[in-house]
């Protein structure tokens, strides 16, 4: 099969790469309104994009046309924190996804509970293995929907203790969630630990006749 992109309208394209882009990861995000109402939401379109500073990256869409509290809360205060979920955590992630006015705290409505974060003021949930604390550095539109793609430093990592073994999170001791297309969630399952990628130096590859 082939689909030409331009023939796709943004819900299609949607659809499509949401299915393309598997698994991906859940940044389960708590940013504070300007009012102080915390607000909850996963964003599985997450990923790192610097390890000096650590900066993660969200790509936070619009609903009808505005953005969404996250969006709003996160330019307005410019903290808030990252939290990775483990299989426990699945309702609660899928639930605190659900639209609600930006006075209702969905951490409220869920009935989670929180600890003061250090270095910002948004507090973290206690719950989830791991709560990154996080202050946006970048914010860059993309397309023409008016997704952005929200770009915040690590201030402090907070792991559960016993997840981190000679500095690497032990993944399957994570069991995090990840999100597939739609409301379909899955967990690591079977994993494969092959042989590192020795770390020498490049080979010259000899220069090209003429050269
Ligand atoms: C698992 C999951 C992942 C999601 N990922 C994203 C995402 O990457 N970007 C986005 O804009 N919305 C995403 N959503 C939808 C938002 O969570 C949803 O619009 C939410 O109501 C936003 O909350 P807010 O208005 O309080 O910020 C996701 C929903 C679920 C259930």
């Amino acid at each position: 099969m082939r689909i030409l992109a331009r023939d796709l309208d943004p819900q299609q394209t949607y659809r499509l790469l949401t299915g393309v882009v598997v698994p991906r990861p859940i940044a389960w995000v708590c940013s504070q309104s300007s009012d102080g109402v915390l607000n909850l939401a996963p964003f599985s379109a997450f990923t790192f994009v610097s390890n000096k500073p650590p900066m993660l990256g969200i790509n936070v869409g619009r609903k009808a046309g505005r953005r969404k509290d996250t969006g709003n809360n996160i330019h307005a205060t410019g903290e808030y924190v990252v939290h990775i979920g483990d299989a426990t955590l699945v309702e609660a992630i899928h639930d605190s996804a659900v639209e609600h006015p930006p006075q209702v705290s969905e951490v409220a409505l869920l009935g989670l509970e929180t600890v003061a974060s250090e270095q910002i003021a948004v507090p973290r949930l206690a719950a989830p293995p791991i709560a990154m604390e996080c202050r946006l550095r970048h914010a860059c539109a993309f397309g023409d929907t008016g997704s952005e793609f929200l770009v915040g430093e690590v201030l402090v990592f907070h792991v559960r203790d016993g997840l981190v073994r000679d500095g690497k999170i032990d993944s399957v001791e994570l069991d995090p969630i990840c999100r597939l297309a739609g409301p379909t969630y899955a967990t690591l399952g079977p994993t494969v630990t092959l042989r590192a990628i020795a770390q020498t130096a490049k080979t010259v590859m000899p220069a090209a006749p003429g050269t």
